[in-house]
């Protein structure tokens, strides 16, 4: 593999093939362990706590927002405070209705079934989900032909939640079934730190706290890329200093595996130095944008956006998107001379 994908990889939100065990393993199971997001957690809070007494399900809940900022350890937290069982599935492992009769018709009373990459489910699928999120019932077509009869049988109340990366994609329909909608934000910079010592401590490495900050100011907002970073500096740290972060080791480590100030990956790179090289800093339409990175424009505008606009490299404006003088600085480019360069 080239060296240069060795290290976007680094800095990706998506995970990598060696992520999946850490993760378990960093994953809060409370709300309370559960850094950061504190408007989504207080609506948590609330939602659950009055399900609890009333000895209801919990309402359906969307969780929606970028990779790597907590969605899915959400889900199953809701499960942990409701003190119910949890399902998982996602949008594309459901193929045929059967899949998706079989789960529901064994669902189990206030249970949480937590399907992710909701936005991917075929309409067929999703069409026979709408009545069991509204009044538990399901309508089981029998036979082919003249002969096919429907029955509707009924589901125990449970709690859908469903994750998605792209609240675009959603049907109205769907979406108009979830009465509790929680959008995750990027995390600042002291957050990430908080979650970075946390993550250290489980893994039992030294850190102090100007070593956890510099990791986690080039995360790009992510706990994902926070502990992955960490990982990578853990090993620099074993080999060279002892096995101790702090400050010097973290930039060294990062330097070396060419981790940027702000932790951009291959998208935000490409996006800014296209504005700035093909557009004289904007603004420019988001679906000529996506035509030249070859991108949706709803990924452009859900995935790759906020975290550009958040630290102000970025604008939307009504005519097209600016990039701003932080982003010409952050490149070295001087506005006026930046055209016909190759990136
Ligand atoms: N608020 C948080 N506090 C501590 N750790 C967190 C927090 N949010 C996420 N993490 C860590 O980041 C990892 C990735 O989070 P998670 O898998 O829940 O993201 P996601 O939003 O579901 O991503 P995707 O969109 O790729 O499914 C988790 O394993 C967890 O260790
Ligand atoms: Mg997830």
């Amino acid at each position: 593999m080239p060296k240069d994908n060795v290290n976007e990889r680094i800095v990706s939100a998506t995970p990598v093939e060696d992520d999946a065990s850490f993760e378990l393993k960093l994953r809060p199971q409370r709300l309370q362990e559960f850094i950061g997001q504190t408007k989504v957690k207080e609506n948590l809070a609330v939602a659950v706590e009055a399900a609890r007494s009333r000895g209801e399900a919990l309402d359906h809940v969307l969780l929606y927002g970028p990779p790597g900022l907590g969605k899915t350890t959400l889900a199953t937290i809701i499960a942990n405070e409701l003190g119910v069982a949890f399902q998982q599935t996602s949008g594309p492992a459901l193929q045929i209705k059967g899949d998706l009769t079989a789960i529901l018709t064994n669902v189990r009373n206030k249970q949480v079934l937590f399907i992710d990459e909701v936005h991917r489910m075929q309409m067929a699928l999703e069409e026979l989900l709408y009545s069991a999120l509204e009044d538990y019932k399901l309508d089981i077509i029998i036979g082919q032909g003249p002969a096919a009869r429907t029955h509707t049988i009924d589901v125990a109340p449970f709690t859908f939640i469903g994750a998605t990366t792209r609240a675009g994609l959603l049907s109205a329909p769907l979406r108009s079934r979830f009465g509790i909608v929680l959008r995750l934000e990027f995390y600042t910079h002291e957050d990430l730190k908080i979650i970075v010592e946390r993550s250290a401590e489980i893994l039992g490495v030294a850190i102090d706290h100007a070593g956890a900050l510099e990791i986690a100011s080039r995360a790009r907002g992510t706990p994902r890329i926070a502990n992955r970073l960490l990982r990578r500096v853990r090993d620099y740290a074993q080999v060279r200093s002892g096995g101790k972060i702090d400050l010097t080791t973290a930039q060294a480590a990062l330097a070396m595996l060419e981790v940027d100030k702000h932790g951009f990956d291959e998208i935000d790179r490409k996006l800014l130095l296209t504005i700035i090289q093909k557009y004289q800093g904007g603004p420019v339409g988001l679906n000529t944008l996506a035509a030249v990175l070859a991108e949706e424009p709803d990924a452009i505008e859900e995935i790759y956006e906020p975290f550009l606009i958040q630290i102000g490299f970025l604008n939307r404006t009504p005519r097209g998107r600016t990039v701003t003088h932080l982003a010409y600085e952050h490149f070295n480019i001087k506005p006026g001379q930046a055209q016909n360069q190759l990136f």
